[in-house]
């Protein structure tokens, strides 16, 4: 296992729509764990493939409460197929874009279709936290950031921010 390096906002490569995974190999695998290990390392609860480099529909999250064992998840092509009407507003924040949280307000509860990293369908409602890390990940497979909900004037200064960021460390480096 290795950590990978976390691509920072702004970025070509994640505002991408992000391609099938054909099917699960040792490879996949490898990544899924390495995504994992890195969510994990950085701290954060979700972790997207393109956040890594790799432009496919993979995603790994664990929300569960920090004292209890962890609970990683790897979904692979999720797809959504059904959202509540009701909606909950959490204050989010990404690895891709580091020490920036806002409020986003998206449904409650959404009802999703992927494989897991044995190859296995899956259909599962979430709901809460789990909901809205769920979504913010799918969101990265087709290159939208949770940015893109804010307003024009918040997205160009947290960008700005970012850029400012990979400026400095570059030069660290
Ligand atoms: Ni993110």
């Amino acid at each position: 296992m290795s950590l990978k390096r976390i691509i920072i906002h702004p970025d070509p490569r994640l505002k991408k729509i992000c391609e099938p995974v054909s099917g699960v190999s040792p490879e996949l695998r490898r990544l899924a764990s390495d995504m994992l290990e890195t969510m994990y390392d950085a701290p954060g609860i979700g972790l997207a493939a393109p956040q890594v480099g790799v432009l496919e529909r993979l995603f790994v999250m664990d929300v569960c409460a920090k004292e209890s064992a962890p609970e990683p998840r790897v979904l692979i092509n999720p797809r959504i197929t059904w959202k509540s009407e009701d909606e909950n507003t959490y204050e989010e924040g990404c690895l891709s874009i580091p020490g920036i949280y806002e409020d986003v307000t998206r449904p409650a509860s959404v009802r999703m279709v992927f494989k897991d990293i044995d190859g296995k369908d899956h259909e599962e409602e979430f709901i809460g936290m789990a909901a809205t890390c769920a979504q913010h990940e799918l969101d990265h497979l087709d290159g939208t950031l949770f940015l893109d909900y804010l307003s024009g004037i918040k997205r160009r200064m947290i960008t700005a921010k970012m850029k400012k960021l990979k400026k400095e460390r570059a030069r660290n480096e």
